[in-house]
């Protein structure tokens, strides 16, 4: 975080006010609604806090050129524009996404106005204005009416408003102001299934069938993604895990040493570590967290040889109730050199300045079919976020229905669906409209049908097996059994990684956002047309021919896939 008064232009702008001014001045500016919205229905009024209780804001600037930035996004990723490939640099997209003087000063100064002097600038471009008020003048200075709301059967509480206003004049320098009329819900990476433990050995002789247990082996083989070492030094695949979650290398080197017993010094078998808002990485015994290490095990496990990151976002998070997703896409934008794959409103913003750079972003989808987490009790579809953003590779999951025969049909967890706030982009014309088509107004009422569709892509996401040795209960010797999304967003940030390191050994770009690739040849993926994602009382979504919001284009086929990259680069 930066303070204002550390920038030279700001404090120009803000030393010929007095501060003393709000007293003095009579408030001449016109207000008018910015955003409002009707109560969500997961969420009950829970009382009105008192007027002294501080909140923190934050204000996001408007970029310099944000549809600039947006239509550089689009040219490098879609193949056969002539920009394709051609990623920008940090400053490149800092000259874009900055907010100009004028937006920093003219909206510094309605605050001044307001006696709100003690300004912190933060954001990878300073593109977020913080400040710290009572509830009683952030409800005046915003027309607000800031109240307590509950997650209906959920812990969170939220403290928003349903509408609130800004100065007319300043409509051209503010995208909005956090937290208000905002009440996502951020999917941390879903609660994983965890069943039966099993000996590690037998498991691997069992993983022949790959149905009751997955291994790597099993994705290599269904996949075609090779054993083969990466051999580039600037590939790179970022893994994400929150709440100070962080992964265990021991449990790491024993996987590798059952299961990947041809990866061995100097090839990589390990992962680095970095720490956003007080991550941590005691690598004590005990209490290291599954997610994190299911995430290590399948991309170091996968990705041979690529350099693995592990990230742990800890709790001190300075972006409210958003638990650190931004401080993390931040922390990446911040950095000279971004992450060639990462894995884990405005959040989406920061995601399409990231694509710009060159990172593929993935996400599972979630693990609760079409009500988008575990709890089912919903009356219309719950999409998840950041999935639906539409800059995110989101990934679902498949199973294997015949041991033996490998079939892979629709995982029933695998979250799909359609965002009620992201439109369909392009990339997902024809596909979506011409599954809601064969869909034949089923469900009309309980999902949005102009919103973009997810997930994207899918792998196997049942039966992985993961070491957590280090975990308080689990006997040392057994193998956990995990499902999720969560399994099935590391198998394919892999391949990604091992695509980018072709790319890079031929000198050419890595894939950065893959979506309009992956829509452009839907063939490079195994169609998946039978299950379905249950959930809020239905059956949910069917898997069907082409796209569908299950197993969105299907699972990928590794050779496919390495050509078809090269062949547009
Ligand atoms: C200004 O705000 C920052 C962070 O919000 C806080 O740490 C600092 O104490 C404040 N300074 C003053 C003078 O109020
Ligand atoms: C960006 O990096 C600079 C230099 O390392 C650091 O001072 C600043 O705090 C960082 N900003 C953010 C938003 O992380
Ligand atoms: C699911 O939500 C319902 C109400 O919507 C609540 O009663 C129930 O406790 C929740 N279940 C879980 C496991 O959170
Ligand atoms: C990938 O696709 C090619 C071409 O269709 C096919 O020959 C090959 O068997 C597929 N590989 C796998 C592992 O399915
Ligand atoms: C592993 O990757 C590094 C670059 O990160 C490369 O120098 C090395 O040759 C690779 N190892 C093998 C066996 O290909
Ligand atoms: C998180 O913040 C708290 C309170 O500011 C501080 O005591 C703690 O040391 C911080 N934790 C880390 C890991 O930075
Ligand atoms: C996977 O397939 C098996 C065999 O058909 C079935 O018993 C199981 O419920 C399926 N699991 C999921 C999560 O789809
Ligand atoms: C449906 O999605 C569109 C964006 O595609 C959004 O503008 C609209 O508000 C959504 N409608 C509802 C009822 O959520």
């Amino acid at each position: 975080m930066v303070y204002l008064a550390a920038f030279a232009f700001a404090l120009a702008a803000l030393s010929t006010l007095p501060t003393s001014m709000a007293a003095d001045v009579p408030a001449h500016r016109i207000m008018v609604v910015h955003e409002e919205r009707e109560l969500p229905d997961h969420f009950a009024l829970a009382g009105t806090p008192s007027p002294d209780t501080p909140i923190s804001l934050k204000i996001a600037l408007t970029a310099t050129d944000m549809a600039g930035l947006e239509k550089v996004v689009w040219d490098v990723s879609t193949p056969g524009n002539s920009l394709y490939g051609q990623h920008l640099s940090y400053d490149e997209t800092r000259a874009y996404a900055v907010p100009s003087p004028e937006t920093v000063s003219a909206v510094a100064t309605w605050l001044n106005e307001n006696g709100i002097t003690n300004l912190t600038s933060s954001g990878a471009f300073d593109d977020w204005l913080g400040f710290t008020v009572p509830i009683s003048i952030a409800n005046s200075l915003l027309n607000a009416n800031f109240e307590k709301f509950s997650e209906v059967g959920g812990p969170r509480e939220l403290t928003r408003t349903l509408s609130y206003s800004i100065p007319v004049d300043l409509k051209q320098h503010i995208d909005l102001v956090y937290p208000t009329t905002d009440f996502v819900r951020l999917s941390k990476g879903p609660k994983l299934e965890v069943h039966e433990t099993s000996d590690k050995l037998a498991t691997r002789a069992v993983a022949a069938s790959c149905q009751s247990a997955v291994i790597p082996q099993c994705l290599q083989n269904l996949y075609g993604i090779p054993t083969t070492p990466a051999t580039n030094s600037l590939n790179t695949l970022f893994v994400s895990g929150f709440d100070d979650e962080w992964a265990q290398e021991e449990d790491l080197e024993e996987f590798l040493s059952i299961y990947r017993t041809d990866i061995r010094v100097p090839l990589k078998t390990t992962f680095q570590e970095k720490f956003v808002d007080g991550g941590e990485n005691p690598q004590a015994p005990l209490i290291a967290g599954i997610e994190a290490d299911l995430d290590t095990q399948y991309t170091v496990g996968i990705a041979t040889n690529v350099s693995v990151t592990f990230i742990s976002v800890g709790d001190n998070n300075t972006d409210g109730d958003l638990d650190g997703f931004l401080d993390l896409a931040n922390y990446l934008l911040n950095k000279t050199t971004t992450p060639g794959v990462l894995t884990t409103s405005n959040l989406c913003n920061a995601y399409l300045k990231l694509t710009a750079r060159g990172t593929s972003i993935l996400f599972s989808s979630g693990d609760g079919g079409v009500s988008g987490s575990q709890n089912q009790s919903c009356t219309t579809f719950v999409p998840t976020f950041p999935s639906t953003c539409p800059y995110v590779t989101s990934v679902g999951s498949t199973n294997l229905t015949v041991a033996g025969n490998p079939t892979e049909t629709a995982a029933t967890f695998s979250a799909g669906g359609f965002s009620n706030y992201f439109p369909t982009p392009a990339y997902q014309k024809p596909d979506v409209p011409d599954y809601l088509t064969g869909l034949n107004d089923a469900y009309k009422e309980l999902y949005n049908s102009s919103g973009r569709g997810y997930p994207d892509v899918s792998t196997l996401g049942v039966n992985f097996q993961i070491v957590v040795d280090s975990l308080l209960g689990i006997v040392p010797g057994l193998t956990l059994s995990v499902d999720g999304t969560s399994c099935s967003s590391p198998t394919f940030a892999s391949i990604i990684a091992l695509i980018n390191d072709h790319l890079l050994e031929k000198e050419k770009p890595r894939l950065g956002f893959l979506n309009p690739l992956l829509y452009s040849f839907p063939k490079v993926f195994n169609d998946i047309t039978t299950g379905s994602n249950p959930g809020c009382g239905t059956n949910g979504f069917p898997a069907t021919k082409g796209w569908d919001p299950v197993t969105g284009l299907g699972t990928p086929n590794f050779t496919s896939l390495l050509q078809t990259a090269l062949d547009n680069s």
